[in-house]
């Protein structure tokens, strides 16, 4: 969601909070800010709009001092204009404030506060913070925070500094992620490391409940006590290189374009041919609880649900155990039923999506196991889960998600085979068969991307329409939601993903030559009924572009398009088919004049429910 960072050391503040925040710009950019103490005061500089603007307004304008926030937002109370920008002050001016989360009591407080005399001056449900601490009972800053916080409902990352504490800024978690960024006379706090790993590769991950103190010469981790906590500093694995563009003109086409190395990645060091075997000791089950398991519940939000729908074939065709696979945000507030055996998956890119994390706690609840499929190292996914695979795809910059949906599928594949063995439920030949196609995916991947001059000919000819389809069947068709939310995710075009069979129980209405029908159809037991889907979308005048793969047969009597991926085992080709389909995307998106990397709207990592 919206992006903090924060720097005191000897050094200038206000380049590095800005270098900071253009690499969080990814999680909101609809307006940005600065607060710095410059010796006498605490200085601000806000604005609707991008970093870039803010680069521009402190070049005209700047704030000097050592010590600063800063912020880049992604609205939910008040629209993002200058006004409701971060950092927030209080009445006095005195203390700046920059908040990820949402304070869920903030109409209450504000009126209590008004009526003892504060003046509000923006529409966000954070400035009630900021008139908290200035009325809240204490010397130190930490102090006043902790007796602010009391009577806060909702989640919050923030970080604030006050002029009568210079040289210190205070922090504090709740649902919302903040880490420190530790270095040599200087500290840091960020929403994000990426935000951080220009300047030092250690970081402390903050707990929920936490407070942090930091200095240029020290940090301290207190609780809502004030007292202590002994808190580990973790490296960062990955390096600059990683966020940068590269020969890419955007994120969304390097990350598309890296996924034979990232699904290389995920299988890295898991794989055991002789034993036809997986190798994930970051699960951490033993081998009886694998046995116990009965049941499988995996809840995700987004792509992250589709890889899920994904996995629930891979698994129970694997594995033979049944699984149910459920939005987060709807399995958060059901009633959750308490079966024995149930194993808890939590699919999640960056570890930090507010529903998947309630969800996780839900389901812990009940009794379950509860495991991550998480990408972001540390995050609190990650953290809460009692173990869990790594995705190992390095940063995700692009809003839509594109790496992290291949990944999340191979390591849901993984763990159909390791639990069919572990469970003695297939045999060693099997195992090694499937090993073997594990081995030549990433090579596959490769020549799936080799299809891109074909995917973009097909995007200048689509790039001007106003609604699609998208249909596929078994494990595919989770692949034809994930194209269709790629599309309408960032070229803002309507367009729905059905199972294909569906299609005759309503969309079929809307068919005609205007409307382009992508049909996901490798060669699998349903290739033939997709084809008989195709022949009903001819009938009635529908533009086909079909995914297909080698060794299928020609198409080009029904079909407009034909893109073909390489054949593989069925339960492995959405990893292949939907490439094509982010490609499509992404070149329609770029033919329309979208942001492909910040769409409107979106946000990469939704904090808040
Ligand atoms: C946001 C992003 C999506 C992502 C979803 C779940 O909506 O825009 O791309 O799939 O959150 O995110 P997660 O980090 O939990 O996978």
């Amino acid at each position: 969601m919206c992006g903090i960072v924060g720097y005191v050391g000897p050094r200038q503040a206000a380049p590095i909070l800005l270098e900071g925040l253009a690499r969080l710009e990814y999680r909101g950019y609809d307006s940005a800010g600065v607060a710095v103490q410059n010796g006498g005061g605490v200085e601000t500089r806000k604005l609707a709009g991008r970093v870039e603007g803010l680069a521009d307004l402190l070049s005209r304008e700047p704030v000097l001092g050592t010590c600063g926030i800063a912020h880049t937002r992604w609205a939910t109370h008040g629209p993002p204009n200058d006004v409701n920008a971060h950092p927030h002050i209080d009445c006095g001016g005195e203390i700046a404030l920059v908040h990820n989360g949402i304070v869920e009591n903030a109409d209450v407080l504000r009126t209590r506060l008004e009526r003892d005399g504060h003046r509000f001056t923006t529409e966000t449900d954070t400035e009630v913070l900021a008139h908290l601490i200035e009325d809240a009972e204490g010397v130190t800053l930490e102090e006043r925070l902790i007796a602010a916080l009391v009577p806060v409902e909702g989640t919050y990352g923030l970080a604030v500094t006050w002029k009568a504490e210079p040289g210190k800024i205070v922090v504090a978690r709740r649902g919302s992620p903040v880490l420190l960024g530790v270095g040599d006379g200087e500290h840091f706090v960020a929403s994000d490391a990426s935000a951080v790993m220009g300047h030092t590769r250690s970081v402390v991950y903050l707990k929920d409940g936490d407070i942090a103190v930091l200095t240029a010469d020290g940090y301290r981790v207190l609780d809502r006590d004030a007292v202590e906590q002994e808190r580990a500093v973790d490296d960062i694995e990955w390096d600059l290189e990683a966020l940068a563009l590269g020969p890419y003109p955007h994120f969304m086409l390097k990350e598309i374009c890296e996924q034979t190395e990232t699904v290389r990645n995920t299988l890295r060091g898991r794989l055991l041919p002789a034993e036809g075997f997986a190798r994930l000791n970051g699960l951490n089950l033993s081998p009886g609880q694998c046995m116990r398991i009965q049941r499988i519940l995996i809840v995700a939000c987004g792509t992250s649900w589709h890889a899920g729908l994904v996995g629930r074939h891979a698994l129970e065709e694997l594995s033979g155990i049944p699984v149910d696979v459920e939005y987060a945000s709807e399995y958060r507030y059901r009633r959750q039923l308490r079966i024995p055996g149930t194993l808890a998956i939590a699919i999640s890119q960056s570890g930090e999506t507010a529903d998947t994390l309630e969800a996780l706690r839900a389901a812990r609840g009940t009794g379950a196991n509860v495991v991550g499929v998480v990408n972001v190292v540390g995050s609190t996914i990650a953290r809460e889960a009692d173990g869990g695979i790594y995705l190992h795809a390095g940063p995700e910059i692009g809003v839509a998600s594109t790496k992290a949906f291949t990944s999340q599928v191979v390591a849901l594949l993984l763990l159909g085979l390791y639990l069919a063995r572990q469970r003695g439920q297939m045999a060693v030949d099997e195992g090694r068969r499937l090993v073997a196609e594990f081995e030549r995916l990433p090579d596959l991947v490769a020549r799936a991307l080799q299809l891109e001059p074909q995917v973009k000919e097909v995007a200048a000819a689509y790039a001007g329409v106003g609604n699609a389809l998208y249909l596929g069947r078994g494990v595919n068709y989770p692949v034809a939601l994930e194209g269709a939310l790629k599309l309408k995710e960032i070229s803002y075009i309507h367009a729905e993903g059905y199972p294909a069979a569906e299609m005759k129980h309503g969309p079929i209405a809307l068919i005609d030559e205007n409307m382009p029908v992508v049909c996901i159809a490798p060669q699998d037991h349903v290739y033939p009924k997709v084809v008989s889907n195709m022949q009903e979308v001819r009938a009635r005048g529908g533009r086909i572009i079909a995914i297909t793969s080698e060794g299928n047969g020609d198409l080009s009597h029904l079909v407009e398009h034909q893109l073909r991926v390489p054949a593989c085992d069925p339960l492995f080709s959405p990893v292949l088919t939907v490439i094509p389909l982010q490609l499509l995307a992404y070149h329609i998106a770029v033919a329309r004049g979208c942001d492909v990397d910040r769409p409107r709207n979106l946000a990469k990592s939704v904090t808040v429910e």
